[in-house]
């Protein structure tokens, strides 16, 4: 069994500063992590990722960049982030075109052709535009006839999530083949002024294509777990251009319509919800039979302080912010991808998947690789 470390077994009180609570923010074990439903003894259906694909655009952009905009350095972000550059996309380069490019990627991969997906699901806060959604764009290019498409706006936890919605779909029969992507052009809401949040972000897509399979077939979804807490609202947010802060030259002139982020109190819930997800995620297993920890890339510390909590080693971590920074939805399935590149997702072995950041929402995968 993987032993949690006794202090993360103990956090499950989470202090939500911005609202003045301390409340219990975690569900207790259900039915959401009962292998045997997930593994699709309910329906009879089971899930795989049949295919991973990524996209990161051309533009690397180095910490240096930033000096000229705020008072930082190279170091402070390397040491406090381990961040050492990231990719900005092309002036025209957008979201979909990123989505497209990783969802062929992992069409490519899985061997299926577009017009035998059911659904599209793009996980994304910076849809190119944020009436239709992001999704239509990708099935229109795709030629993926058959499939419906939409987005889901869980930002860090959207691949997560766009992963849940998936492997539903399929388990409930209502289809076989699903793309789902991970995808962010956060390059294009950042404050140049803010030095507390600009560092931070990148732009990428990432995707994995789910079909429906046999029991015992490699590449298996066995668990997803999805969480949030409202109350927990404010501490990354984006206030204006939506129904409470339409866009106005208000809005504009305060700089409302840029991510802000309160960096501790986001840390602080990073690390105690990683490390609990994770061990969620493992729980009834043996700890060597994790392969590979593919978490959101938010702060190369804060992996550090999660892994340390649970006791797992370097090497079983994929790690690739300091070349990407923070892809928010698109993290996880670019790791996931680049891991699937480098060899690194071994047959048979456990592979655990977490995100967690705005909403404040959270989300865990098992996968029998
Ligand atoms: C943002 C983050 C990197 C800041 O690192 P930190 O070690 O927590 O730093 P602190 O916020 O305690 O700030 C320490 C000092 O560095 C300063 N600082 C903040 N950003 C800086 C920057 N880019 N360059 C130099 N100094 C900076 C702060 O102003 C503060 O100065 P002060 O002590 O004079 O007030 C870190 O908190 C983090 O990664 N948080 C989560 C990020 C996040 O929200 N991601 C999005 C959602 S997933």
């Amino acid at each position: 069994m993987l032993a949690l470390a006794p202090a993360a077994a103990a956090e499950g009180v989470l202090p939500c500063r911005a609202a003045g609570l301390a409340i219990s923010s975690y569900p207790a074990k259900n039915d959401r992590l009962d292998e045997s439903r997930s593994a699709g003894m309910s329906t009879g259906q089971h899930v795989g990722i049949a295919g991973t694909g990524h996209y990161v655009p051309k533009r690397v952009v180095p910490n240096s960049y930033f000096e000229d905009f705020v008072e930082t350095s190279d170091a402070w972000i390397q040491q406090r982030t381990g961040i050492k550059e990231r990719r900005f996309a092309a002036e025209g380069e957008n979201t979909s075109d990123m989505c497209i490019e990783a969802g062929r990627m992992a069409l490519e991969r899985a061997g299926i052709g577009p017009d035998e997906l059911d659904l599209i699901v793009v996980g994304t806060v910076s849809p190119d535009q944020f009436l239709p959604a992001c999704a239509p764009l990708v099935q229109a290019a795709l030629g993926a006839s058959k499939a419906s498409a939409f987005d889901v706006n869980a930002a860090c936890t959207g691949f997560i999530t766009a992963l849940s919605v998936g492997d539903s779909l399929i388990r409930s029969g209502r289809g076989k083949n699903v793309l789902v992507i991970g995808a962010e052009t956060l390059s294009r809401f950042i404050d140049l002024q803010d030095r507390g949040s600009c560092i931070l972000f990148g732009d990428g897509a990432g995707a994995a294509v789910l079909k429906a399979q046999g029991p015992g077939e490699p590449r298996e979804i066995l668990r997803i777990s999805l969480g949030s807490d409202g109350t927990g609202y404010e501490f990354i947010q984006m206030e204006g251009g939506g129904s409470r802060k339409p866009t106005s030259g208000d809005t504009v002139e305060a700089r409302e319509h840029a991510i802000r982020v309160k960096g501790r109190d986001v840390y602080r819930f990073a690390v105690t919800t990683m490390a609990r997800t994770v061990g969620e995620m493992l729980e009834g297993h043996d700890a060597d039979e994790l392969g590979l920890l593919v978490p959101h890339q938010v702060n190369a510390r804060i992996i550090d302080a999660a892994a340390e909590k649970l006791g797992i080693s370097a090497e079983k971590i994929m790690v690739n912010i300091d070349r990407y920074g923070n892809t928010s939805a698109a993290s996880v399935p670019i790791a996931l991808s680049e891991a699937e590149s480098q060899g690194r997702l071994e047959e048979g072995k456990l592979i655990v998947m977490c995100a967690f950041g705005a909403g404040l929402n959270w989300g865990g995968a098992l996968v029998r690789w």
